[in-house]
């Protein structure tokens, strides 16, 4: 059905043309609210329109008052609870030998539905391999892909060309933080999972490698699904050399059912921790400047 106001319904207060970030609302000469139907094709389906309607009096494509909305719960988080929240989560890299229940991936998969986007959400793709079998089939592979890189590093052909092909970022990720770790040894197999840190369960977010805001929005949906790990009790930390050795490594693509042409931008670990932590820690690592502040 066509995005649309029922006439009947509305009460002419125009919240809907004041809060679409597309301007897709009017009001006509005679006071009534209509729907611009020649700016369909720029509608954002973020459902402001319909969340702000007193009446539900409007219809977006891809909505259903009964199916998609809902009353506002009661006791939202006020500002104390968020950070006591926020400042008790941990990257967790011990987990105990114990899997973790599909019902419960599915309730830290289920903030992502609630995460912003830019331009197309639909074009991410979260993939879980609850399976620590295979993940530990994918270990070698990685820690291959990661030796490749210390080479890759040490001959200037290689590592002109590594820098031209993944970029300054990237490039520099690698040279001051993963190839420094290679050349010590740190991921060696021998003494131990470094890498996935025995963990139970993998989260990738992905999306074609093509797919507008594809980086913005997965790294968006895994901050939220690791904070609802949190709530949930159990540990996560994101993973991004799991994912580097996945883009690059066929086969890893394979293993991991990750479709050919996409773009796997990071990973969440998880399970349920081993031990507890007793203190939360303030790190003032970001520099913040207020307004005209030197
Ligand atoms: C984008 C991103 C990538 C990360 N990649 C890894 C990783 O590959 N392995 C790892 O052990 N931790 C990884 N981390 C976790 C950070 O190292 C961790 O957040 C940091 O040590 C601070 O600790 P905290 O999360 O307990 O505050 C990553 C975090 C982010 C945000």
């Amino acid at each position: 059905m066509n995005n649309r106001i029922d006439p009947e319904k509305c009460s002419r207060c125009g919240l809907c043309i004041e809060v679409c970030p597309v301007r897709n609302f009017k009001k006509t000469e005679n006071g009534e609210v209509i729907y611009i139907t020649e700016r369909t094709d720029i509608c954002q389906e973020c459902g402001q329109c319909m969340a702000v309607c007193p009446e539900e009096a409007v219809y977006v494509a891809g909505y259903d008052y009964e199916k998609d909305l809902f009353p506002l719960p009661e006791n939202p988080v006020d500002h104390a609870k968020y950070m006591d929240f926020l400042a008790g989560r941990r990257s967790v890299r011990n987990f105990r030998d114990k899997p973790v229940p599909e019902e419960v991936i599915e309730k830290i998969l289920e903030p992502v539905y609630y995460a912003p986007y830019g331009a197309a959400p639909e074009k991410t793709r979260i993939t879980v391999i609850n399976n620590r079998t295979v993940i530990e089939e994918a270990l070698p592979l990685v820690v291959k892909f990661l030796d490749d890189i210390g080479k890759w590093m040490e001959n200037p052909i290689a590592r002109f060309m590594m820098r031209r092909g993944a970029g300054a970022e990237t490039f520099s990720t690698v040279k001051n933080h993963i190839y420094p770790m290679v050349r010590k040894g740190h991921y060696d197999l021998r003494y131990g999972d470094q890498i996935t840190r025995g963990a139970p369960a993998l989260i990738f977010f992905h999306g074609d490698r093509v797919a507008e805001e594809h980086t913005n929005n997965a790294l968006i949906q895994a901050t939220y699904a690791m904070l609802a790990v949190h709530a949930l009790g159990l540990g996560a930390t994101m993973n991004e050399l799991v994912p580097a050795a996945v883009n690059r490594v066929p086969e890893l693509k394979k293993l991991f059912s990750i479709p050919p042409d996409d773009d796997v931008v990071i990973s969440l670990m998880l399970g349920y921790p081993k031990y507890r932590y007793q203190k939360a820690i303030r790190r003032k690592k970001v520099k913040i400047r207020m307004n005209d502040e030197r």
